[in-house]
């Protein structure tokens, strides 16, 4: 199997910043693409933030924070991802912004380069089809926050072959993640569950006439949850987590995928949780 050197991330929203974090702490050059040189520094400055305070904590060695910041090279050309052994796709969760994509990096990266795409609920045979090599796509879906949560789900395409398959897996690992291998059904594994959960969540918000404050404390307290579905759906994004379930429900047509309107109004007011400062709750 093809040793990982350098990676490509695409997009480098909260997600995508995570994603290329992962990567630099774990050794590999790393090149993020964002639209603008501004969005770009803006997500370079964070993960900075976050190994500064693993230097403070004593969990990382200032030294190598500063070696891990130094191995992200930033650009706003697609172009400059075609000697990337890996692309890691973390683009807005939109099917034709997607197609587009893969279908520009196809011809970009070499022949035996590995396309991933971290698509929370799209689907990936979908996306792999954008290109001429839909046996080199694979789906690695990660949590949010990426650099916090354990898991990444390794998805396998209808066409996808061993050798990127396991070159997916093996990058999990390498990231420090607990990968899993599943195949690309809508939402995989942990979505298919998780969000018709968070909606039924939110619409026991009206149903109940609870306050999100205790929604949060109900779930906290009587189930085990680390953080309230309030507090995780602020985190996740009401655009993101919108998105996610309108993709679930338009494939399994089950009605507790399809977003509640209470997350839709949401949506159209601009209050898409901690990103804009307020969702449920208001972040300063
Ligand atoms: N990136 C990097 N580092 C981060 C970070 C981020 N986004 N956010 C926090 N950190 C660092 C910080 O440095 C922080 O330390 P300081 O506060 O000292 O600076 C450190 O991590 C620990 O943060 P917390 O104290 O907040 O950690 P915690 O113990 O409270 O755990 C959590 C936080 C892991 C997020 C936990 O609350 C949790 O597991 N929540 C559930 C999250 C979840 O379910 N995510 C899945 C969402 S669904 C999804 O992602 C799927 C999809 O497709 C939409």
């Amino acid at each position: 199997m093809t040793e990982v050197r350098t990676v490509g991330v695409v997009g480098l929203g909260a997600m995508g910043a995570g994603i290329a974090q992962l990567c630099v702490e774990a050794g590999l050059e790393t090149i993020g693409r964002e639209v603008t040189a501004e969005l770009g520094e803006t997500a370079k400055g964070r993960i900075a933030h976050f190994l500064a305070r693993k230097v403070e904590k004593g969990q990382l060695d200032g030294q190598e924070r500063n070696a891990a910041v130094e191995r992200l090279r930033l650009t706003t050309e697609l172009s400059d991802l075609a000697g990337c052994d890996v692309v890691i796709e973390a683009i807005v969760e939109e099917l034709g912004a997607k197609l587009e994509l893969f279908g520009e990096l196809d011809w970009i990266v070499a022949p035996d380069a590995m396309l991933a795409t971290n698509t929370s609920a799209l689907s990936v045979t979908e996306i792999a089809a954008a290109t001429t090599r839909p046996e080199r796509v694979v789906g690695m879906h990660f949590f949010n926050p990426a650099p916090l949560m354990p898991l990444v789900e390794i998805v396998r395409a209808e066409l996808t072959a061993d050798e990127p398959f396991e070159r997916a897996y093996a990058l999990g690992e390498r990231l420090g993640k607990t990968p899993i291998r599943c195949h690309d059904t809508p939402g995989f594994v942990v979505n298919r569950v998780l969000i018709p959960l968070l909606n039924d969540c939110i619409r026991v918000l009206d149903e109940a006439r609870v306050s999100p404050e205790d929604l949060d404390a109900a779930l906290k307290h009587g189930a085990g949850w680390p953080m309230g579905p309030c507090t995780l759906v602020d985190l996740v994004g009401i655009d993101v987590h919108v998105h996610a379930s309108e993709a679930l429900y338009e494939k399994l047509r089950e009605p507790r995928m399809a977003p509640p309107p209470r997350l839709v109004r949401m949506l159209q007011a601009g209050k898409l949780g901690r990103k804009t400062g307020e969702g449920f709750y208001r972040y300063d």
